[in-house]
């Protein structure tokens, strides 16, 4: 049988083997303590002369950081702390030594912890965001496949853009020319059709040649599409889906969440519905902070924070002038101008997460938008099939989920996000 820290607690009074790696030791005269670390949680394990063998005694003295070992031994329960158990150990075998770790517990600077990523994942708070991250993603597909969406996954070599021109990552399909995937959307409007409610959830590619605190290369997003869903329908979907991810994650991961330092108080309030803002009525307000700012332009993430700050939890905008949004937004008719595209804002500056709205459902119009954005009609024979054979009205959105993680887990940078991120000037490891 094989035993993991997380269970230890069943196991009090047993005689149990574990496996894992040296977090920590230390020693004071006729004790020692090895901080046994397995993926699973931490444990002290506590040799005391006497009662190991003296094998082991000796072998203590060769643990280094990070080398794995077995360590044998009785659980008990923490002589002073409640819920605590620790390892009377018996005997200590090292298995691989581990020479000089290069990460210690000093402080080390970001290039030097991002060129040893590999390794930096072994550490306490690595480890608590990727638990988080897991958390967000399991809540995420629960959120969908208990609502009767069906997954349908997009492809990732893609012939057209998406999400405009600008951050393409061009490749190779043997002899033709060829993109990485932007967004899964438009095969969504596909799957949508023939299922009704879908959803698509993998990696997406963009060639920002920009070093900002939130944008990755290559990051994870999902993208529900639902048919004659429309931009209210939308907004009503990712604020039930926002709340059921975020109050699922505090309520599960609430001992990582604590490792992280995060003060959770800031997320126990986003609960639906949360507040739903014009576009203009959105620019009055980032226009009484920042003067600079051109009624029509896109938001700066500065401009986000002025938006979000006044709220207790996410905010909407909706109604984005069409000039800034895709080729594909429906032009909202009641609305001229303006596009039936909603983002989500995070708290706390963390700025958008969602980016969606409803899907230009006209022949016409969408023919007329991509000659506009400078695409090729070709490229889109099929996407325009969607309008020709029984097109419907149907919205939908994307979440980041870096973005999500580093802002549930109250990270600086999105580059912890992820167990290998892509940023521009970072590819390794
Ligand atoms: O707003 P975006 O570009 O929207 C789309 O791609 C739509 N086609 C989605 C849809 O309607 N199905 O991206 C959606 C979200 C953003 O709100 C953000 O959370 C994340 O994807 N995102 C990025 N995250 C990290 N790094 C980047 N470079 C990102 N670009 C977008
Ligand atoms: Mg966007």
């Amino acid at each position: 049988m094989r035993y993991f820290i997380e269970n230890l607690s069943q196991h009090v009074g047993e005689k149990v083997e574990l496996k894992g790696w040296t977090y920590n030791k230390r020693s004071s005269g006729k004790v020692k303590f090895l901080e046994l670390r397995d993926g699973t949680g931490i444990v002290p394990c506590v040799f005391f002369k006497g009662e190991c063998q003296e094998q082991a005694f000796e072998e203590f003295e060769k643990t280094s950081q990070e080398c794995s070992v077995k360590v044998t031994g009785t659980v008990r329960k923490h002589p002073k702390h409640e819920g605590v158990y620790e390892i009377g150990a018996e005997t200590l075998e090292i298995i691989g030594a581990s020479p000089e770790f290069p990460i210690s517990p000093k402080e080390h600077g970001t290039d030097f912890l991002m060129e040893n990523r590999h390794l930096w994942l072994r550490s306490k708070r690595q480890t608590a965001i990727l638990r988080v991250r897991h958390e967000i993603i399991r809540a995420i597909r629960d959120f969908f496949d208990g609502r009767g969406f069906t997954l349908t996954d997009a492809p990732i070599f893609t012939p057209s853009a998406c999400e405009g021109t600008s951050n393409l990552f061009e490749t190779k399909f043997f002899d033709e020319k060829m993109y990485l995937s932007q967004s899964g959307q438009l095969y969504m409007e596909a799957t949508a059709a023939a299922l009704g409610k879908v959803y698509c959830f993998g990696p997406t590619f963009r060639a920002e040649k920009s070093k900002t605190r939130r944008h990755l290369i290559e990051f994870w997003m999902v993208e529900p599409e639902v048919a004659f869903n429309d931009m209210y329908d939308n907004m009503d979907l990712a604020e039930q889906f926002v709340e059921y991810v975020v109050q699922r994650t505090i309520k599960n991961r609430a001992e990582e969440l604590r490792v992280l330092e995060r003060d959770v108080s800031k997320l126990t309030p986003v609960k639906a519905p949360f507040t739903r803002l014009h576009y203009n009525e959105a620019a009055q307000m980032i226009l009484k902070e920042n003067p600079d700012f051109k009624v029509g332009d896109d938001f700066g993430a500065p401009d986000e924070t002025i938006v979000s700050s006044r709220f207790d939890r996410p905010v909407f905008v909706h109604h984005y002038p069409i000039a800034v949004k895709a080729f594909y937004m429906k032009e909202d008719p009641k609305d001229p101008g303006y596009a039936m595209g909603c983002d989500l804002l995070a708290t706390e500056g963390y700025g958008e997460i969602i980016g969606g709205g409803q899907r230009e459902d006209n022949l016409e119009i969408l023919t007329r938008k991509i000659h506009e954005h400078g695409l090729r009609e070709e490229d889109f024979r099929w996407y325009n099939d969607l309008r020709k054979y029984g097109s419907f009205p149907h919205a939908g959105f994307g979440l980041g989920i870096e973005r999500t993680v580093g802002w549930i887990c109250g990270l600086p940078h999105v580059r912890e996000t992820i167990p290998f991120p892509r940023l521009y000037g970072r590819s390794y490891p």
